[in-house]
């Protein structure tokens, strides 16, 4: 399992969020960041001269899945929150060592499936016959 870190631009949350839902990526938080990257945050202009903003406000995506749906999800996050600019973020990935749901006590793997989520739609692909199952 992997957390998936993504810390993108505000305006991009519904960006971010339709396309994470269209491929199936169900559980997810996000929070409220400020930061700054290379280039240290922005000078503004003010009335009475420029002043520096250092850290900037950012929103952080959080994900934990399992290893195979990082790339797909990576690759969707880039893609919907990319501007092309200076500032668009950064995705860090991690390694997840166990996650438990409180309720049934279901551990790893089975604390992170959901109905009709990326891997359920996968399977289902898998029994229609349309997808090989993976090695
Ligand atoms: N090393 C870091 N560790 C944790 N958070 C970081 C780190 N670097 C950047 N961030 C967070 O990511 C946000 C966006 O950073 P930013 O996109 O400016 O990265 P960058 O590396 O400067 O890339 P770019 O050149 O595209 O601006 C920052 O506002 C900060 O919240
Ligand atoms: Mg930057």
């Amino acid at each position: 399992m992997k957390k998936i870190e993504a810390i993108i631009r505000e305006e991009k949350l519904n960006d971010v969020k339709e396309a994470l839902k269209k491929i199936g990526i169900v559980g997810m938080n996000i929070s409220e960041v400020r930061g700054h990257g290379r280039q240290g945050g922005i000078v503004l202009e003010g009335r009475v001269g420029t002043y520096q903003v250092d850290m900037l406000p950012r929103l952080q995506f959080n994900i934990v899945l399992s290893d195979h749906n990082v790339e797909k999800t990576v690759a969707t996050i880039c893609d919907a929150a990319g501007s092309g600019k200076p500032g668009d973020g950064l995705i860090f990935v991690y390694p997840v060592e166990n996650v438990i749901r409180i309720r049934t006590g279901e551990r790893g793997r089975a604390a992170l499936t959901y109905p009709d989520d990326i891997d359920a739609r996968r399977e289902a692909g898998i029994v229609a016959g349309v997808l090989q199952p993976e090695p």
